[in-house]
């Protein structure tokens, strides 16, 4: 359609930007001609930039036969009533009023566009950061527990599809119960800010497939409409990781601290006993055996000796050097250890048991030290089984997380969890000769080596070490 417009003011130039934006995929409308007499006018100015016919008289688009439209932007009714009694019947003409309407149109048509496109990219904006952006689990709920939308990462951890939890409530979901959380270890977060109207945190422990613990952070915001509270955003996040790297790094911390002093005690302490173990030693040999004061002497060397049993442990716990990883063939290993504690097995009436595999690949790690970590585990294991018990030692390759793991366990008396929370505390014994500080060495050369160690155990029942090693030489590379 093509459009000639009367006058070349303000209104001319808006006509002329608002046909450039709007293509108008039906009509097509193309402006052709503009008619202003004076040509200062910013219509008429922009009409000759863009190299339409421009002319000081309307009357010259009387003479043109391509002309559909004439648009009488003037405001005037006597300009408008001249041009319908000269222009061609198959020529239309809009008054000024009319152009006003269609003015009008146009900028809610362009409002109502830049409006869409915004909601549309906010809508793609949020959906990305619900479902993609987010690593935490994200759900929205009702007052009434009800779930209204669950993101990405929420679903595949459950394995649902949205249409099957939308409408059930989060405690089913979640936490497979038939009714709100509640209590020490479950306190609902969603209740507080229900009725707080306000944030909430609370921190939520279970149990994994393994029977280990995870730790989740869930957060909740309040939803609110006309100034109630509607619903709530809950979002929850598995700081397990978090969790136990901050426990190892309080343990690796008391561990650096306790194995200064042990080194520095132990030190000062070994030479005079030494002098001790010599002065009885030699007291002895001046006396008869039935002196009263041989047997004392005897005594006396026997303790001494034993402190300074204690004294080499608490050396080699303090020390814990940085180990020298060779290659070498861990079933070799493990075998050497178990013929070290034969004696000690066969003395205690228990049957040991190895099952080795056979597709082990060589690993790096120094033999001296898992040799004696492996003897610690297997002493203790030992010293907790009654006659007539079981220890099973084995080994795996673990493909897939490249590493290896050996498993020592035992049919003995087992631990309750407050034990267990403190077996590798130095100096932490339920013996009565014990020094506590096997499982201490024990869990610095696994960490040394790059691995973990965990521990199963129930009381009664036995208990089970599990140690991973990389098998590569982890930190070296
Ligand atoms: N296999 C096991 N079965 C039951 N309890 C165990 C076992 N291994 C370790 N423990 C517990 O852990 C404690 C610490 O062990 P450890 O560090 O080797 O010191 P110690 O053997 O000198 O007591 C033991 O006193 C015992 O209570
Ligand atoms: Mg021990």
């Amino acid at each position: 359609m093509n459009i000639a417009v009367v006058g070349g003011g303000k209104r001319c130039l808006e006509l002329i930007e608002l046909i450039d934006r709007h293509k108008f995929q039906e009509i097509r409308p193309r402006i052709l001609a503009v008619a202003e007499e004076n040509h200062d006018e910013v219509g008429r100015m922009r009409a000759e930039q863009m190299g339409l016919f421009v002319t000081n008289d309307y009357n010259d688009f009387f003479k043109r036969e391509d002309i559909d439209l004439i648009i009488e932007l003037k405001d005037s009714m006597d300009i408008y009533n001249d041009i319908l009694g000269k222009k061609a019947k198959t020529v239309r003409a809009i008054s000024s009023r009319t152009a006003q309407l269609f003015r009008e149109i146009g900028r809610l048509s362009d409002l109502h566009r830049q409006t869409s496109e915004k909601l549309q990219k906010l809508e793609s904006m949020s959906s990305l950061i619900f479902n993609k952006l987010i690593h935490e689990e994200v759900l929205v709920i009702a007052k009434d527990y009800s779930i209204v939308d669950a993101n990405d990462t929420l679903l595949n951890r459950v394995g649902m599809k949205s249409g099957e939890i939308i409408g059930r409530y989060c405690y089913e979901i979640t936490h497979h119960r038939d009714i709100p959380c509640d209590g020490t270890d479950h306190p609902c977060p969603l209740a507080e800010t229900l009725s707080t109207g306000k944030p909430s945190q609370s921190t939520h422990i279970h149990f994994g497939n393994g029977n280990n613990l995870l730790y989740y952070s869930i957060s909740c915001y309040p939803i609110f409409e006309k100034g109630e509270v509607v619903g709530v955003v809950e979002m929850s996040r598995d700081i397990t990781r978090d969790i136990n790297y901050q426990k190892n790094m309080m343990h690796q911390e008391k561990m650096i601290s306790i194995g200064r002093l042990s080194a520095g005690v132990a030190h000062e302490i070994n030479n005079p006993l030494t002098t001790i173990l010599t002065t009885s030693m030699l007291a002895q040999e001046e006396l008869e055996k039935s002196h009263p004061l041989y047997e004392e002497l005897d005594t006396i060397a026997k303790e001494t000796i034993r402190c300074r049993k204690i004294v080499t442990s608490l050396l080699d716990f303090a020390r814990q050097n940085t180990p020298e990883k060779k290659e070498n063939d861990l079933n070799a290993v493990v075998s050497e250890s178990l013929l070290l504690t034969k004696k000690q097995a066969a003395f205690n009436d228990v049957t040991v048991s190895q099952n080795l595999s056979e597709d082990l690949p060589p690993v790096f790690l120094d033999k001296g030290q898992i040799q004696q970590a492996l003897i610690n585990l297997l002493i203790n294991a030992l010293e907790a089984t009654s006659s007539g018990g079981q220890v099973d030692v084995s080994t795996r390759y673990e493909d897939r997380g490249n590493s290896v793991e050996i498993e020592i366990s035992d049919t003995g008396t087992g631990m309750t969890e407050e034990i267990r929370g403190r077996i590798f505390d130095p100096f932490f014994t339920t013996k009565d000769t014990g020094t506590g500080l096997g499982l201490a060495i024990t869990h610095g050369i696994i960490i040394q080596h790059g691995g973990t160690i965990d521990v199963q155990s129930n009381p009664g029942f036995g208990t089970k070490f599990t140690i991973r090693l990389p098998i590569n030489q982890g930190d070296e590379k």
